[in-house]
């Protein structure tokens, strides 16, 4: 049987939470229902976050109240507090993720809080999502570095990841936030946190800012990783994280997994067209330079 690898469409979220054009619900919905239609089944809906904080979040509820779960597809939101879970729950949230670091000085700028302090804002939240029956994914940010710090120890990643797991998280996202992991760090990353963590609970959140991620992601599926998040057209990145550009694009993740014989369920084509109709949207274009050369392609073809 070929392997099969999740994808976390993160586009919707981490795509658009630092654009300067906020997109409407409308707008995101749509956006949503397209990459559904394109075979993405875990679609990251939005933010319960502080709208003083991060405005292109407002309205993730009523985002993610207009969504069906039709097919088994999973819309996960984040979710920092208490307050988050409840405007979760009452938009019909069925998967949360809470999302801590392993930086203290990033912790503090993105959540107004040091790790431990996060740790046990997180612990009531999760403990009742379980209780509901909610799946509950954890993040770790600046897994290969941090904006403020420089360089962070794989064992701090680790005891995060390990705090995040222990405490009811059925996944840990992996995240290298401003794209600062090479092959060789994220394998040293990946090792110190499996042995805490099994594999197979692990996924990898890599942002392309120096053009790491999908030599990372390989890297990740020979360390035996099954789960990638990307962000269709490589929108993206983080307002606490100075430099922070999108996640790989999602199109070019398919293509590489593809084309080592795996499996998504993702029609690549259909997942192209939403790149740039989702660009178009934000008056930019894809970052990926897979969305480029099939949209030549396809002009070259009409043109013949
Ligand atoms: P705080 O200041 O400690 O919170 O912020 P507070 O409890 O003192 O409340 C302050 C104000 O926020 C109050 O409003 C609360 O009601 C409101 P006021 O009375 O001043 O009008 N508030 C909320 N509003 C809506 N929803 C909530 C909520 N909680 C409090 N849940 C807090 C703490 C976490 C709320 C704040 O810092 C925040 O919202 N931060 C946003 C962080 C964020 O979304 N960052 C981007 C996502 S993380 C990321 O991109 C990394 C990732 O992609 C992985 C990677 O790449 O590494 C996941
Ligand atoms: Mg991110």
């Amino acid at each position: 049987m070929t392997d099969r690898v999740r994808i976390v469409e993160v586009g919707p979220r981490d795509g658009l939470q630092n654009e300067a054009r906020a997109l409407t619900a409308d707008e995101r919905v749509t956006l949503i229902h397209r990459l559904g239609d394109a075979g993405l089944t875990e679609i990251e809906a939005g933010a319960m976050v502080s709208p003083s904080r991060i405005p292109q979040m407002s309205g993730s509820d009523a985002v993610l109240s207009r969504l069906t779960h039709d097919g088994g597809r999973r819309y996960p939101v984040l979710v920092p507090n208490l307050k988050g879970l409840d405007a979760a729950l009452a938009a019909g949230a069925r998967d949360i993720a809470v999302f801590g670091a392993a930086s203290e000085t990033f912790s503090q700028r993105n959540i107004q809080c040091g790790i431990e302090e996060s740790l046990r804002r997180f612990e009531p939240v999760v403990a009742r999502a379980r209780d509901l029956g909610l799946r509950v994914r954890g993040y770790v940010s600046c897994v290969a570095g941090c904006p403020y710090e420089g360089a962070i120890a794989p064992g701090k990643v680790a005891d995060v990841a390990h705090a995040l797991y222990l405490m009811g998280c059925e996944e840990i996202s992996l995240g290298d936030t401003i794209g600062i992991g090479t092959p060789s760090s994220i394998l040293a990353m990946l090792d110190a946190v499996g042995r805490r963590v099994p594999m197979r609970h692990l996924a990898g959140h890599y942002h392309d800012t120096r053009g790491m991620a999908l030599a990372n992601i390989f890297a990740s599926l020979q360390a035996g990783v099954r789960c990638f998040d990307a962000s269709v057209g490589g929108l993206g990145g983080c307002p606490y994280a100075d430099g922070a550009s999108g996640n790989v694009a999602t199109e070019e993740v398919v293509y590489l997994l593809h084309g080592m014989g795996y499996q998504t369920g993702i029609d690549l084509k259909a997942l192209v067209r939403t790149a740039w109709w989702a660009c178009g949207l934000l008056g930019t274009e894809p970052a990926s330079k897979l969305a480029h050369a099939l949209k030549n392609a396809h002009a070259a073809k009409e043109a013949s």
